[in-house]
Order: structure tokens, then C-alpha cells, then sequence
């Protein structure tokens, strides 16, 4: 089987949730999505197609839309779709239509539940708790490459309370989110005193919009920020910050197997 696993990562959970599922499908190939979209043409080759991302504001990052938007996903038979957080069946059904041009649909869909890295909302948990929040993976795991080994059908639907809550408050609260806060952070990010200017948030930035000048780091307002958070996470000295939204002292977080250089990879393209 030839499989190939697209994947969007910001600190490491999708990266190594694709890792995992490749280690498991024999002749997979991981590509990540910020550098396909660097091609002008994005066509897989692969019968069975994988696509990996975190969740952002209740919905797919917005560089996993311009992936289905663009990608041509012809040679697919069988493609599947896994977000590294719970998830409402309204996330894969959005990705579904994008793939209704081409004649194409996600035929399993599976939502892992892992570390959140969103600092704005939430502190980073406990050492411990990540560590029992990692204790279902491996089962989980083979249950989903078990899945998409057999090319089987799996798109489990909403709970009823669940179907209401994703289309009467999640769907709203998204859309209000995404258009009046998500510009306003984009523009938010500094460092402030513990910044060593030693050029990692530069590195990360899978929107290359950090350069770091006089040992400083600066963000270029006028390119479009991928939300990924790698800058904030990857940090070493925890010194990159949100204006206003209360960032520091929450921790900090990025998955232990993925390193600074494997994030910075995203941004290769492929031959
Ligand atoms: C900008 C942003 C928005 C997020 N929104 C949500 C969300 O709506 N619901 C959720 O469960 N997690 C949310 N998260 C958390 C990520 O989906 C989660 O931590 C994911 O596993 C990170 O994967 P990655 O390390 O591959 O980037 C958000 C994270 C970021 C950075």
C-alpha cells in the first residue's frame, strides 16, 4: 500500500501523530502541507491519501482548507483525515464539501484527543497529566491504521446534543472569532526582557514572517500568520507573548519527539 500523510503541525502533536500512523502503514510518506503549498501544483500519487492537522477555533487550520482547495487528489481512493483534538463531524462534513468538486470525500475521519496548546484560553497541564492523556495512544492508533489498512468506511456522526451545540454555538462563535479576533492576535505577538534573540521563533515561523534584527525578533505584519504557535511554544527562554492575552506564566509546550529542526522541515518543499 502507498500511502501519503500530509500534515500541518505547530508544536509537534500532528507531526507525531503522522509519524506514528506512518510507522504503521507500511510505504507511507510524510509531506507537510506548508511546503506543498510552496508548488504550483499539488497532486498526490498515492491510492491512499492521510491528512493530519490540529484543530484551530473549532474548525480546520486555514491552511488545510487552501490544501483541499488546491491539491488535486486524483490518484486517492481512500482518503482519511485526523485532528489532534475532539472534534464536532461538522470539521470533516466542511472538508467533505471541498472535496465534492473533485468527486472525492473523506472516508474516515478520527479526532485524537491531545495536549491543547491554544495559551490565550488555557495553561499548559501538568507534566503528569500529559503523560496519562498519552496512555490510550498506542491503542487508539492501531485501531485507526487498523481502519484505514482495510480501506474501511468510518465518519462516526455527532451525539445529538453535540450535532446542536457544533451548529448553534461552536459554528457562530467560529466565524466571530475568526473575523473580529484571529486578525488582532496576528498582529499581538512580542518578546519581551527574557528574549535572548537566539533566533529559534525564527526558525519555526512556518509563515517566515519573524526575522530577528539587532538580536531582536520582529514580525512582518504585512505576511499572513499561520496561527501554529510554534514561535510561542518553541521559545526557549518562554519569551514570546500575546499582547493582552495573558500568555505568560501558562508554560509552555511542544510535543517531547518533535525538535525545533522537524517544524522548521515543514517549510521544505518536496522535489
Ligand atoms: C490558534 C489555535 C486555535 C486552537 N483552537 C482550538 C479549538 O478550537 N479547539 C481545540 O480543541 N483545540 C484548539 N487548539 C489546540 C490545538 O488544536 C491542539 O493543541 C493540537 O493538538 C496542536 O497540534 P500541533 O502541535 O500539531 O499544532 C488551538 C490551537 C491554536 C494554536
Amino acid at each position: 500500500m502507498q500511502v501519503q500523510l500530509y500534515y500541518f503541525s505547530g508544536t509537534g502533536n500532528s507531526l507525531s501523530m503522522a509519524r506514528e500512523i506512518g510507522k504503521r502503514l507500511p510505504g507511507s510518506v510524510l509531506v507537510p502541507i506548508v511546503g506543498a503549498l510552496k508548488k504550483n501544483d499539488i497532486k498526490t500519487t498515492a491510492e491512499t491519501v492521510g491528512i493530519v492537522f490540529p484543530i484551530h477555533n473549532l474548525s480546520t487550520p486555514k491552511i488545510v482548507d487552501r490544501f483541499l482547495s488546491r491539491a488535486d487528489l486524483s490518484s486517492a481512493r481512500y482518503i482519511f483525515a485526523v485532528a489532534t483534538r475532539f472534534c464536532s463531524d461538522r470539521v470533516f462534513l466542511k472538508m467533505d464539501r471541498m472535496l465534492k468538486k473533485q468527486g472525492k470525500k473523506i472516508n474516515a475521519w478520527f479526532s485524537q484527543e491531545m495536549v491543547c496548546n491554544y495559551l490565550p484560553l488555557f495553561r499548559i497541564p501538568p507534566e503528569e497529566a500529559i503523560n496519562r492523556m498519552e496512555l490510550n495512544l498506542p491503542g487508539e492508533l492501531d485501531r485507526l491504521t487498523d481502519i484505514v489498512s482495510a480501506a474501511r468506511v468510518h465518519r462516526p456522526r455527532d451525539s445529538f446534543p453535540l450535532f446542536l451545540i457544533s451548529r448553534f454555538i461552536f459554528f457562530p462563535v467560529s466565524v466571530f472569532i475568526d473575523r473580529c479576533r484571529f486578525p488582532g492576535m496576528a498582529r499581538s505577538f512580542y518578546a519581551d526582557e527574557a528574549c535572548t534573540g537566539c533566533g529559534v521563533c525564527q526558525g519555526v515561523c512556518l509563515a517566515d514572517r519573524i526575522r530577528v534584527v539587532s538580536g531582536r525578533p520582529v514580525w512582518d505584519l504585512s505576511k499572513e500568520c499561520l496561527y501554529c504557535f510554534a514561535c510561542l511554544h518553541y521559545c526557549p527562554a518562554g519569551a514570546i507573548q500575546l499582547k493582552g492575552r495573558k500568555t505568560a506564566g501558562k508554560g509552555r509546550y511542544h510535543h517531547t519527539a518533535v525538535r525545533v529542526a522537524d517544524i522548521a522541515d515543514q517549510k521544505r518543499v518536496e522535489g
